[in-house]
């Protein structure tokens, strides 16, 4: 059944979504930003999809709170899935939030990663090294390639040992997918147990670090154990969860702007033509993947005084989600939105949010796009999808747990 515009935003639930909407939320997206761009969820919150008004509520930080204490404390109850998310800077707000930021930006400088480049183009010439020797039809471009990058570079970031990267990436799955707005008792117990098994393998990591400081130009980890010259320090417990927070963050994101980058190149030919003509578009290529299927499309706020938006009063205490993924899709911000184009300028997309909270790796991830998907190219210009690539299932985090792909 095909539902018009606006019934398809009037029966929008962001509880009860449906296969199409997993598939393809960019018509409901549309349609609510067209008919209802703030709209009142059977829940109570509201769910906001154009670009002007994330932006306001992006800036807005005295009326939009990021503290989650008061949503996920009937979510999570006095769970180590509580202690964990509402420990993040993430969801907190000054002066918390200011203070956890400011030691992790220090820590990951600009030339902290300039610096980490020869390594990544190492291992992206590693993994294109294994892929080729994999042959043609049994390549999966997340598996082998995607999900393989980012494990890596955060693993080298906190100079995880090698040997003990594995569980790494089931763990930040496990973590991240308890944040979907509707959790079932096995997400919730797989990301408390996550939480639980990250803590107890970082107290052992911390402990050695402690003993033996690694260099702190390079070694986040000490960075942030050290602090900063004024004597600014996380506690244990800050920066703990902080750690599990940095390897999330990076891990399934940019996962996702890899394996999306690759399937949009694959499913708009005339566009990865261009590029592999002019690998110098690989930049602006970048943002477009970003925002054409922005790897995270909800980010969430609370409102803590009484305010309007779109003519509509909101009391303090309402939960409000702020659609990445119609915002960047939104064409009074971006001519002909749906059309993916690698070489869109201006692209002032928020796939890495706006703000205060703004993406504290982003530098980190376009880097890693931009070399994952320049050197991908260049080593398989005809690399072409082997089979229906298969969605990751989730709302927040959009993108692919298998990709099958024939190399040549
Ligand atoms: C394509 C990849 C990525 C995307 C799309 C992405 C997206 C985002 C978004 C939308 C936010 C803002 C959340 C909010 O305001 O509610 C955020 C925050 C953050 N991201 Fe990323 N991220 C990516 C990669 C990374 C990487 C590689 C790292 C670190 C190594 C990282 C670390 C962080 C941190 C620390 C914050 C919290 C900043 C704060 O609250 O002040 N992200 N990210």
């Amino acid at each position: 059944m095909i539902l018009d515009a606006r019934e398809l935003a009037a029966t929008f639930d962001l509880e009860k979504l449906t296969p199409e909407f997993y598939a393809n939320p960019y018509p409901t997206y549309r349609a609510l930003r067209e008919t209802e761009p703030v709209k009142r969820l059977p829940n109570g919150s509201y769910f906001l999809t154009r670009y002007d008004d994330l932006v306001a509520a992006y800036k807005n930080t005295k009326a939009f709170s990021s503290d989650k204490k008061k949503e996920f404390s009937p979510k999570y109850g006095a769970s180590l899935l509580y202690e964990h998310h509402t420990t993040s800077l993430v969801f907190n707000d000054p002066p918390a939030h200011t203070r956890v930021r400011r030691l992790i930006m220090g820590a990951l400088s600009p030339r902290a990663i300039a610096g980490m480049e020869p390594d990544l183009i190492r291992l992206v010439d590693h993994l294109l090294d294994a892929i080729a020797a994999k042959g043609k039809g049994k390549v999966d471009l997340i598996d082998d390639f995607a999900a393989a990058i980012p494990i890596e570079v955060i693993g080298n970031l906190l100079d995880v040992p090698q040997d003990e990267r594995e569980p790494l990436r089931d763990w930040s799955l496990a973590i991240l997918g308890a944040l979907e707005p509707v959790i079932g008792p096995d997400a919730f117990a797989r990301g408390n147990k996550a939480v639980e098994d990250f803590l107890s393998y970082l107290e052992g990591l911390v402990a050695r670090r402690r003993a033996r400081p690694g260099n702190p130009d390079r070694d986040v980890l000490t960075r942030l154990i050290q602090g900063e010259d004024n004597g600014e320090r996380l506690t244990e417990k800050e920066l703990l969860h902080n750690c599990i927070f940095l390897l999330n963050a990076g891990h399934e994101t940019t996962t996702n702007l890899i394996g999306n980058g690759l399937v949009a190149l694959s499913n708009h030919a005339a566009e990865k033509r261009r590029l592999i003509e002019d690998p110098s578009l690989v930049k602006t290529a970048v943002e477009e993947m970003l925002r054409f299927e922005s790897s995270n499309q909800l980010g969430n706020r609370m409102t803590v005084e009484p305010l309007e938006l779109g003519g509509i009063a909101m009391p303090p205490g309402t939960p409000v989600t702020l659609c990445i993924g119609a915002a960047n899709r939104d064409p009074a911000q971006f001519p002909d939105p749906e059309r993916f184009d690698v070489g869109r300028t201006p692209n002032r997309h928020l796939a890495f949010g706006t703000g205060a909270h703004q993406c504290a790796g982003m530098a980190l991830a376009r880097l890693e796009g931009a070399i994952a998907i320049s050197r991908f190219l260049a080593r398989f210009p005809d690399y072409a999808l082997a089979g229906a690539p298969v969605r990751g299932g989730r709302v927040r985090f959009r993108g692919f747990l298998n990709v099958p792909c024939a190399v040549s």
